[in-house]
């Protein structure tokens, strides 16, 4: 009887052991799959300029306002492909092979990079004109797989409505863009379609890298009596090359984005970019938080405002009619 009552001590005693042994390996697994709780996300940009830069800290911000905080429960490693298409395919290849939890491609060129090496790690895209023409989803509600983002509707029509209202005596636009960025493509074929319409003529500056941009637009010159540039990210990343050369040329600048305006371009119509980043960090927290990117719809913030430059638009001798004035964002 001693025996057998020691024996079923001794076997509470295992049991209790066992128990420990699997509250304990229970916890630590929780935090193991997330390997210790940090994340690796990677983002990857294809060039410096200020919208670019404006987008990627507001989704930085936003991770943080949602409890991602870079050094403490995620790490951010941030690449910037300096505008090479090589460097996205180098940067790209670098987030998968190390097994990132996430990756975050800011613009059409680096979202179609990474969308060519990974059907597995999640990636979130941010401000990609076009997802569809430029191949980075098949379907913008619910696009399956690992990809979804946010997109920034860019209306030709809209900035050339707006362009004909403050300067309605032209007749030829020069289109400056780089044909190599699918976005850009988008814009300009909605362009020329509107300037059909509107017997109007568009005379084509294509570059294919930012060094080139300065010819581009002298090309321009004497040739047309303004000049339209879409959401292109090689030429926003010259745009003060560009202003400096219409502003001699009293050239008026229709852009696509705000940040052109504030770099010398005239006027656009155009959405908020803050905004943009923000919706892309919500949608990044949410995958991070094991939502499947595949089931969430792309979003395109469709709110446009008018951007107007005061400065540029008195160096080049243009009056802005006070009705636009009223409701513009003035730099
Ligand atoms: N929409 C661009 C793309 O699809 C990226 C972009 C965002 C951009 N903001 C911009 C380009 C401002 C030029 C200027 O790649």
């Amino acid at each position: 009887m001693k025996l057998t009552k020691k024996k079923g001590s001794l076997s509470l005693f295992f049991l209790f052991l066992l128990l420990a042994a699997l509250v304990l390996t229970g916890c630590a697994g929780n935090t193991g799959a997330d390997e210790g709780g940090v994340k690796k996300i990677g983002i990857i940009q294809i060039v410096e300029h200020p919208s670019l830069n404006t987008i990627r800290e507001a989704i930085i911000a936003q991770l943080e306002q949602e409890g991602f905080k870079d050094g403490e429960n995620i790490e951010i490693d941030y690449q910037n492909a300096q505008g090479e298409p090589s460097n996205l395919k180098t940067i790209s290849q670098k987030f998968v092979t190390g097994e990132y939890d996430l990756i975050i491609a800011i613009a059409t060129p680096s979202a179609q990079a990474v969308v060519g090496e990974t059907k597995e790690i999640p990636i979130i895209f941010s401000a990609c004109t076009d997802p569809i023409g430029a191949g980075i989803v098949t379907q913008l509600e619910r696009p399956g797989g690992n990809v979804t983002g946010t997109s920034d509707a860019v209306s030709a029509e809209k900035i050339m409505s707006l362009a004909l209202q403050i300067t309605p005596e032209i007749e030829k636009i020069g289109a400056l863009y780089n044909s190599g960025e699918a976005n850009s493509v988008a814009v300009i074929k909605e362009l020329k379609s509107f300037a059909q319409q509107q017997g109007l003529t568009v005379v084509d500056a294509t570059v294919s890298n930012t060094s080139e941009v300065q010819q581009a637009t002298l090309s321009l010159v004497g040739k047309v009596e303004a000049i339209f540039i879409p959401i292109d990210n090689t030429v926003a990343s010259a745009m003060p090359v560009v202003a400096e050369v219409a502003r001699q040329a009293k050239l008026p600048v229709y852009v696509g984005a705000d940040s052109m305006v504030k770099d010398g371009g005239l006027a656009t119509y155009g959405i908020n970019y803050e905004t943009l980043g923000r919706e892309t960090g919500k949608m990044a927290s949410r995958v991070l938080s094991g939502a499947n990117p595949g089931e969430i719809s792309v979003l395109t913030i469709e709110d446009v405002e008018i951007y107007i430059n005061q400065e540029t638009a008195e160096q080049i001798g243009i009056e802005i009619p006070e009705e636009i004035l009223a409701e513009a964002n003035i730099f």
